[in-house]
């Protein structure tokens, strides 16, 4: 912890900023504005962000060539520090910043003083934030297409497979399994499309905006957002020290995507129970019950849905966070790192436990396919056959509603009943009714684009699998 006799100006906050202060920083304050305990994990984009900038001005001539040599030796000493867990993070420092300017005026003494020459920590933290971001959502874009690819997989081989598709929960009409998974799929790969579009907006430089108002010094933006692979620096200084908007949009995206998640969850909890028995999960990813012998729960899939609510949570956290914040910069904004931290966690966690849980579905097609025979499935199949035959929609409608009253009636499907019942609610009904009832008949039916035939979602399956592999 402080130690506030340390004759390194850094090492005591109090003495941090200024000589103005005439009394220390309670503990308590401390303890309240300090962020280290969280933002340290931000070290890496703080070091680059830091190199980048120095090696600028020292090509720019405000600091000395030798200036320069002697912060790439401390940056890459402290480096190794933290790497080997030995860099001791003081809460005094307040956060991962002054920590490691701290240590680095410590280890080359004059020249790690000079580092932050034409820079701010507003400047500096937006720029960190943005460059941690990045390298997450390029990891997310891996496990965002890894979970397609699971879905697309396993739908390959149901495109034959027949599930009641449901309405209000209610059997509606036959679907293939595979065209229920790639429903998730076009979800997720719109995902995937926000979170590019997001990335655009992340990968701009901050640096060189300085507090607020930019800097008098001449620095070069476009080679340290070039550096740092930046595609292009922000363009108002105000802006780019108060501006959180990536984090909204990133934040967002991931909310979005943990609600598919949920919904995805909440389908595999419900195949799984005794009442659907669609699927059944590997053991692996399922827990038993202390006390019901019986028991194998879904929990994975019950936790993903659940924790969609703590990522749907920080991106209220986060609007709300920015809605009352007068520009520029505002300590607020230190509030922005723990929910964007936990967003990024959650949902690559979630995304890795899903894609591979999805591998260890195993599908038991007979139950899915007599679930699909229960509910008169194919009522809209019988009624568009008689419109085949002439008759108009409507009445078409009105007839077949009066068959499965009456096969209701009896406990029957709609195939069980005589063909002579059948004409009774309309005589053009012939003996080609009875394929138009099958569950297969009625899928190959809908054999129009993003329709259910297996045709159709066989190009669908090919198509997301070119997609995937980036072709
Ligand atoms: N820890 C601060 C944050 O996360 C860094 C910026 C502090 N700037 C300041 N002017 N107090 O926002």
């Amino acid at each position: 912890m402080s130690d506030h006799r340390s004759s390194d100006p850094l090492a005591n906050k109090q003495q941090a900023w200024s000589a103005l202060f005439s009394e220390p920083m309670s503990e308590l304050v401390q303890r309240y504005t300090a962020s280290v305990g969280f933002d340290q994990r931000l070290w890496r984009a703080d070091v680059e962000g830091s190199l980048a900038h120095a090696e600028m001005l020292a090509a720019q001539g405000v600091i000395a060539a030798q200036d320069l040599a002697d912060i790439q030796r401390g940056m890459a000493q402290i480096v190794a520090e933290i790497e080997s867990g030995k860099f001791e993070w003081k809460l005094a420092l307040e956060d991962v910043h002054l920590n490691i300017e701290a240590r680095l005026t410590t280890l080359v003494g004059d020249a790690g003083k000079r580092l932050h020459t034409g820079r701010s920590r507003n400047d500096q933290v937006a720029t960190d934030v943005r460059l941690w971001l990045r390298g997450e959502i390029d990891k997310l874009a891996r496990l965002l297409a890894a979970m397609q690819l699971a879905l697309v997989e396993l739908a390959a081989g149901h495109t034959d497979t027949v599930m009641p598709g449901f309405t209000h929960m209610q059997v509606a009409q036959p679907v293939s399994f595979a065209h229920h998974l790639l429903a998730y799929v076009e979800m997720f790969a719109r995902d995937a499309e926000r979170l590019a579009d997001v990335r655009k907006r992340v990968n701009l430089l901050p640096l060189g905006a300085a507090a607020l108002a930019g800097t008098s010094y001449p620095l070069d933006r476009e080679r340290v957002a070039k550096t740092l692979g930046f595609d292009g620096v922000c363009r108002n200084s105000l802006d780019a020290v108060s501006d959180r908007d990536f984090a909204l949009e990133f934040s967002s995206f991931a909310a979005i995507t943990m609600v598919h998640i949920s919904r995805l969850s909440e389908e595999i909890v419900l195949w799984m129970s005794q009442n659907f028995g669609f699927i059944d999960l590997a053991d692996r990813y399922c827990t038993g019950s202390s006390i019901m012998p019986q028991k194998r729960n879904p929990d994975v899939a019950e936790l993903a849905r659940g924790k969609s609510g703590r990522v749907v949570g920080h991106l209220m956290a986060l609007l709300t966070l920015m809605k009352g914040q007068p520009l520029t910069y505002n300590k607020d904004n230190q509030e922005d790192k723990e929910p964007l931290f936990d967003t990024v966690d959650t949902l690559a966690d979630t995304l890795r436990i899903m894609a591979e849980m999805v591998g260890g579905i195993t599908v038991k097609k007979d139950a899915m396919e007599r679930a699909a025979l229960k509910g008169y499935a194919t009522a809209t199949d019988l009624a568009d056959y008689l419109v085949k035959k002439g008759l108009p929609f409507r009445d078409a409608h009105e007839a077949v509603a009066h068959a499965v009253k009456v096969a209701l009636q009896q406990g029957v499907d709609l195939a069980e009943l005589p063909l002579a019942t059948l004409q009774g609610f309309n005589a053009a009904i012939g003996d080609d009714v009875f394929e138009v009832l099958t569950l297969r008949g009625s899928l190959a039916a809908r054999n129009v684009l993003g329709g259910t035939a297996p045709a159709q979602v066989l190009a669908q399956v090919a198509r997301h699998r070119s997609r995937l592999a980036g072709g």
